[in-house]
Formats: C-alpha cells, sequence, structure tokens
C-alpha cells in the first residue's frame, strides 16, 4: 500500500496562514476528449487534489477558516453514468471518506458560492486560467456583492492567485508527500537502470521508452509524470524532444529524462550514456564536466542559499568546461558576464518539484531570489547542447547534448539526492552497460 498524505494537515497548514476573512477556491477540470469520444486518462488538479485527495472529475473545493472550513462541490452519484466510467464517491463520499464539512453536487456552486462569499473579503483563486471558471466566480462575486448591500457583509475586494498561500506552502513538502516521492524516484531510478541495460544499437528510441513504461507500471506508479524524452544523438540538443521515433546508433549517447508518477508525486531523472556501452574519449570529456558542473551545484543547494546560487554554480562549472572543449574562448568571468555560455547551456538548472514537475511555488520575491529551506524538493539539472550545424564548434562536438538531473531534498544535514539509484560517473554507467 502507498503512503497516504495527511490531507487534513495539508489544509490546516494553509488556514493557519489565512485570515478569518479570506478563503481558497480551486478547481479540478471536466475529462477531455482526445478525439471523438475518446478521453484521455484523468489526472486531477494538483491543488484539489493535495487539500482534499479527491480524484474524481468536475470538483471545486472553497476553504476557509471557521466552523466548516471545507466545501465540497462535486460530481453527484449517477447510476447510469457510473456504468460507462466508473464508480463516484459522490456528495455523500466527500463528506463521509474527504474530510468536507459540507458538499453540494457540482450544479449547485452558482447557487452556493455568492453565499460562501459574504463575510469575504481576499479570494485566493487563480484567474485567466479558465474562462468558464471565471465568468462563474465573477457572477458569484457579483451577486455576494448585491446581497451584501443589504446586510452590510463584506465581499470580495482583492484577489490573490494561489501562488501567495496555498502553493507557498505545498512547496514546503510535508512527511506523507515525502514518502511518495521517495517512491517516485526509487521507481524513476529503477527504471532508468533498465532503460540503460536494454540500450544497444540498433535498438529504437521508443523500444527505450517502452522499458521505462513498464517498469513505472509494474512498480504502481500510475505512469510517467510527463512526457519521456529518449533522445539519441543529436536529438538530445533538442530539448523537448518527446518524438522518440529513432534508432540508436553505435557510437552516439543517448539521452533520456522521465520520471515515474507515484500517487500524483513525480521524480524528474535526466541521464546520458553510450549507446555502445562505452563513452568515446571527448564525449567522456564532456560528460566529466557536465557531471562536475552537476556536483557544484547540487553541494550548493543548502538551507539558506539564494535559488539562483545553485544555477550560478552550474554555470560556472559549465562555463569551464566550455572553455576547456574549446566552445568559448577566453576567460570564465567575461564568458558569464556577456552570456556567451548561453549558446551550449540555455536552460536553467532547477526547479521546484512536488505534483506537478515543474512544481508550484514562487522562485523570487520582490525582486530577490528567495532562500532555500528544509523540505524543499528541486531539480539539479545542468547540460551542454552543441548544434550539429554549429561551424564553430570543434567538429567532434557538434551533435553532442548531454544532461544530468537528480532531484534534490533540502534538508538541515544539506542536500540530500533522492535519485541516487541510477549510475551518474561514467565508470559506474560503463561498468553497469558491461554487465548486459
Ligand atoms: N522533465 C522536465 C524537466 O526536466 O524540466
Ligand atoms: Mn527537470
Ligand atoms: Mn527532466
Amino acid at each position: 500500500m502507498l503512503p497516504r498524505p495527511n490531507f487534513a494537515a495539508h489544509r490546516d497548514a494553509v488556514l493557519s496562514q489565512l485570515p478569518p476573512d479570506e478563503a481558497v477556491l480551486v478547481f479540478s477540470g471536466a475529462p477531455t476528449l482526445r478525439n471523438g469520444d475518446s478521453e484521455h486518462r484523468y489526472r486531477p488538479d494538483s491543488d484539489v487534489y493535495w487539500l482534499t485527495g479527491w480524484t474524481d472529475p468536475t470538483c471545486a473545493v472553497f476553504l476557509r477558516a471557521g466552523e466548516e472550513p471545507l466545501t465540497m462541490f462535486v460530481r453527484p452519484k449517477d447510476r447510469e453514468r457510473e456504468v460507462w466510467e466508473g464508480w463516484r464517491p459522490g456528495v455523500d463520499g466527500a463528506r463521509r471518506d474527504f474530510g468536507a464539512d459540507a458538499a453540494f453536487p457540482y450544479a449547485d456552486l452558482p447557487k452556493e458560492l455568492p453565499r460562501l462569499l459574504q463575510g469575504v473579503r481576499a479570494l485566493h483563486y487563480a484567474f485567466a486560467c479558465d474562462a468558464d471558471n471565471d465568468t462563474l466566480v465573477m457572477g458569484s462575486v457579483s451577486r455576494a456583492a448585491r446581497k451584501a448591500k443589504r446586510t452590510g457583509m463584506v465581499t470580495p475586494e482583492t484577489y490573490h492567485h494561489p501562488v501567495r498561500v496555498l502553493h507557498e506552502v505545498r512547496l514546503h513538502k510535508q512527511p506523507g508527500e515525502l514518502a511518495l516521492m521517495r517512491e517516485a524516484a526509487r521507481v524513476s531510478a529503477e527504471a532508468h537502470v533498465a532503460a540503460m541495460l536494454a540500450t544497444r544499437p540498433g535498438v529504437t528510441e521508443y523500444a527505450i521508452e517502452s522499458v521505462l513504461i513498464d517498469t513505472f507500471l509494474r512498480s504502481g506508479s500510475t505512469g510517467a509524470g510527463y512526457t519521456p524524452i529518449v533522445a539519441g544523438g543529436a536529438n538530445a540538443t533538442v530539448l523537448h524532444y518527446v518524438t522518440n521515433r529513432d534508432t540508436l546508433e553505435d557510437g552516439e549517447l543517448l539521452l533520456v529524462d522521465a520520471g515515474a508518477e507515484v500517487g500524483f508525486y513525480t521524480a524528474d531523472i535526466t541521464r546520458t550514456w553510450p549507446v555502445s556501452g562505452r563513452f568515446t574519449e571527448v564525449q567522456r570529456r564532456a560528460y566529466e564536466h557536465v557531471l562536475a558542473a552537476q556536483e557544484a551545484a547540487i553541494a550548493a543547494a543548502v538551507v539558506g542559499a539564494a535559488f539562483t546560487d545553485i544555477h550560478d554554480a552550474a554555470v560556472r562549472r559549465l562555463t569551464e568546461g566550455m572553455i576547456d572543449l574549446g566552445l568559448l574562448e577566453g576567460d570564465v568571468d567575461e564568458r558569464i558576464e556577456d552570456a556567451s555560455f548561453k549558446r551550449y547551456y540555455m536552460h536553467g538548472t532547477s526547479h521546484w518539484l512536488g505534483l506537478d514537475v515543474h512544481d508550484v511555488g514562487a522562485y523570487a520575491s520582490e525582486g530577490a531570489p528567495r532562500s532555500l529551506h528544509a523540505g524543499q524538493v528541486l531539480t539539479v539539472e545542468p547540460g551542454l547542447y552543441i548544434a550539429t550545424d554549429d561551424e564553430d564548434a570543434p567538429a567532434a562536438l557538434r551533435g553532442l547534448g548531454i544532461r544530468i538531473e537528480d532531484d534534490i531534498l533540502v534538508t538541515p544535514e544539506g542536500p540530500e539526492v533522492l535519485t541516487a539509484g541510477v549510475p551518474k560517473s561514467p565508470d559506474a554507467i560503463e561498468a553497469l552497460l558491461a554487465g548486459r
């Protein structure tokens, strides 16, 4: 059995930050069609899930400090629809099993929301994400305000994006969440090892993807937390390559960026390894620069450091590598200053990780980078990408794409690498591949 996050503790943590005249409103959308009448597999909205554990589609959650903090609007039981779509907890289930103090059919939201908004001065709601929800919220605020003219109650005057409170609390992972993140990391590491062992010249990128997905599903994951990148050779220089249709060739590197989602929490791992089983001399040299950059960046992920310290450490070490490899010339500080390193390292080094692969939480506050706290989880993922047609680059480096990505828990004792179960040093990778 997977550990279950303590959703009531999540709500309590938000409520402790919320004055009595503020409320949170979040929505989980309807299933979406892929084409015809075939639907995508439903995945709940992360805010709704985090607050309640509710996974049924089409739901709204209203949270406000008081006697009855949690109100849920859910799909009611419907015997005929359940024959096609499966069992639903329904309104009673929301109260009985999900901690709702009050629950209504979703269709009652326009009627009930103006009442719930009485006495709410500030509403935490993500405007401009869903036009239908925006219309519903604006209509409800308008009706609430008209009614309040007679009662003298306050109604929403101020709106906050959930990043202000809800996402700030989500950013600091609780023990139940970390248990799932560790499991997602473990399964993802196992999948990367299986993918390494399945790699040889003539195997396709999609065959490697199938090994990843197979390992995820067998381990109880519901699948990938994002579309896996399985990029042989120069495909690895396309940062968001997800086509995964080519055949792997002897002599090239394979970059795999894939993470399993376990209990809706995802891992995010990238490894790059030689299809033949052995790095060429130039591949190993480039790889070691990326690895050194990653190690320097991980070492910067300590309590009290600025979020940007991680990227700065990676950029400095990568830029040294670019000069060593003949990609750039001159002085490290100058190449950082004029940003010429961006030609070969054009993305950020870290993002928050959790229910979403690029998880919620601000990266800066009033123009200043935020400082790191224990309980935050982030990726560290430096890379080096040399376009095939880069005529300024040494010919042996053209078409090379390398990224190394791990998931890091910030702790008072220092950075903890959650994804250490997959080899990373060139020697360890070659040793594993030699055993295929
Ligand atoms: N897999 C997405 C990322 O690395 O950011
Ligand atoms: Mn990432
Ligand atoms: Mn990734």
